[in-house]
Parts: C-alpha cells; sequence; structure tokens
C-alpha cells in the first residue's frame, strides 16, 4: 500500500502490530515479532509507544527479535542496535527483558556459528516469527542480506557492502569507523515469518524500491526474493512509490 507520506503509513503499521497483539493477548497467546532497525520504523515504534502510555497497549505477552546487529559492536555502544531499540522503544514499554532478543555482536570469531544455530531454534521454539517489519537498504539489503545472499540462508555473520558502509558513515563519524562485518537473520530466517512488512519512505529509496517490486528476482538485489512470497506487504510512502 501507498500512504501520501511516512507518518501515515508508520500509523497505519503501528496499529496493525497493536491489532496482532491485542489479538492474541485475547487468546491468551504471545506475539513474536521480528524488528528492525534505521531511519524508516523510528516513528512506528514511536507510535507503538505512544499507545503503550495513553491507551495500555502492553508488551507483558510480546516476544521479539531484532534483524541484525554491527560485528563487532558492544552493546552499550551508541550506534549498536541494543541501544537504538531501547531508546526508541523498549525503554519506554513493559517487555521483559528476557523477551528480547537481538543478535550479539560481542562473541569470539569460534562462537558465532553456534549462536546463529541458536538464535534460529530460539525463533521456532517460540513457534516463528508472527510478523517481521522490515526496512531496505540502498543495496537492496533486508536485514543485512546484502547481494549474494541466498534465498535459503539463515542468521549468519556477513560483509557488509561498501554502500551499506557509506550509508552508516554519519553514525560512525566516517565510512572507516563503521565495522565491516554484521550478523544477521537470513533471507531463509524472514521468510518463515508468517507476515511481512517492508516499509520504505523517501526519494532516496524510488530507485530500490522499483528494483525489489518491478525487478528480475536475483540474489543481486536480495529484496526481491521478497516477490515470492504471498505473505509480504510492502509499505511506502508515495516518494518511495513514485517510479513504479
Ligand atoms: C540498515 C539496517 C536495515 C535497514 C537499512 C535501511 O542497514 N540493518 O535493517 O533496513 O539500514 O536503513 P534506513 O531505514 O535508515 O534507511
Amino acid at each position: 500500500s501507498v500512504y501520501p507520506d511516512p507518518m501515515k503509513a508508520s500509523l497505519a503499521v503501528a496499529q496493525r502490530i497493536a491489532d496482532l497483539i491485542k489479538s492474541k493477548q485475547a487468546k491468551g497467546e504471545t506475539t513474536v515479532l521480528g524488528l528492525a532497525t534505521g531511519a524508516t520504523p523510528v516513528r512506528v515504534y514511536a507510535e507503538l509507544v505512544r499507545m503503550h502510555k495513553e491507551e495500555g497497549l502492553s508488551f507483558k505477552n510480546v516476544v521479539t527479535f531484532n534483524l541484525d546487529e554491527y560485528y563487532p559492536m558492544q552493546p552499550d555502544a551508541v550506534q549498536s542496535y541494543v541501544t537504538f531499540m531501547k531508546e526508541n522503544l523498549f525503554n519506554h514499554i513493559d517487555i521483559d527483558p528476557a523477551n528480547v532478543n537481538i543478535p550479539d555482536g560481542t562473541l569470539d570469531k569460534d562462537e558465532i556459528q553456534a549462536y546463529c544455530l541458536d538464535y534460529e531454534r530460539r525463533i521456532s521454539a517460540y513457534g516463528g516469527l508472527d510478523l517481521q517489519i522490515l526496512g531496505i537498504g540502498r543495496t537492496g539489503h533486508i536485514g543485512f542480506n546484502e547481494p549474494g545472499s541466498a534465498p535459503n540462508s539463515g542468521t549468519r555473520l556477513v560483509t557488509l557492502d561498501d554502500l551499506t558502509r557509506r550509508d552508516a558513515s554519519f553514525d560512525f563519524g566516517g565510512k572507516e569507523n563503521v565495522p565491516t562485518k554484521a550478523i544477521t537473520m537470513g533471507i531463509g530466517t524472514i521468510f518463515k515469518a508468517r507476515e511481512i512488512i517492508l516499509m520504505a519512505w523517501n526519494q532516496k529509496k524510488a530507485e530500490i524500491i522499483k528494483k525489489a517490486v518491478e525487478g528480475e528476482i536475483s540474489s543481486d538485489v536480495p529484496a526481491t526474493y521478497l516477490q515470492l512470497s504471498a505473505n509480504v506487504e510492502f509499505v511506502l510512502d508515495a516518494d518511495a512509490a513514485s517510479e513504479l
């Protein structure tokens, strides 16, 4: 769906998340959310915080799995996705910290593979992701699945694309400070979610959105794999949709 502006789109996505949480709560069930970082979902999280504070939306029965984290990365670093999630969402809601899962950027190299398998196992143990929200990088990455990622890839250590590091350079005070690697859920992990919402706003995403939605399905643009899933919705503002 296309909305006139990012705010209207974000409110609609937040409402869907809230409706999902409430309908599962009514049945005594846990909601398992896959969460994303970056500028794109910030207004969605702000609206969920508002719903918590003003409307009593509770996250007590919510479990979250974040898509990715830079590697190496200390959780308390300003650029970590742990810090991002705390500042934008977790510090302001009633979620149980034990229900929050974000890939660990502090592991030793030789621990990563087992950790990634366990991340998949933890998602499965909760019955899988009910809803995964996604942004999109200008390389066409979802999570940090850069060009070349296989459609059946799982959670793993990846090397970041040069353009991705350039786009992150402001946050790190220079591209040379951006980590070269990250731990990310795979395309296969994302695909197992029962529902996927990819959000994109602004003109600078128009070109990659055109490729993702209308382009040939290829590992050159990992987001094109989403064309293969019936459970995906692209939520765009008019600018991001302007080349469709
Ligand atoms: C990072 C994140 C992605 C995100 C992308 C786009 O690379 N790992 O999950 O989708 O940035 O970021 P933004 O929303 O700031 O444009």
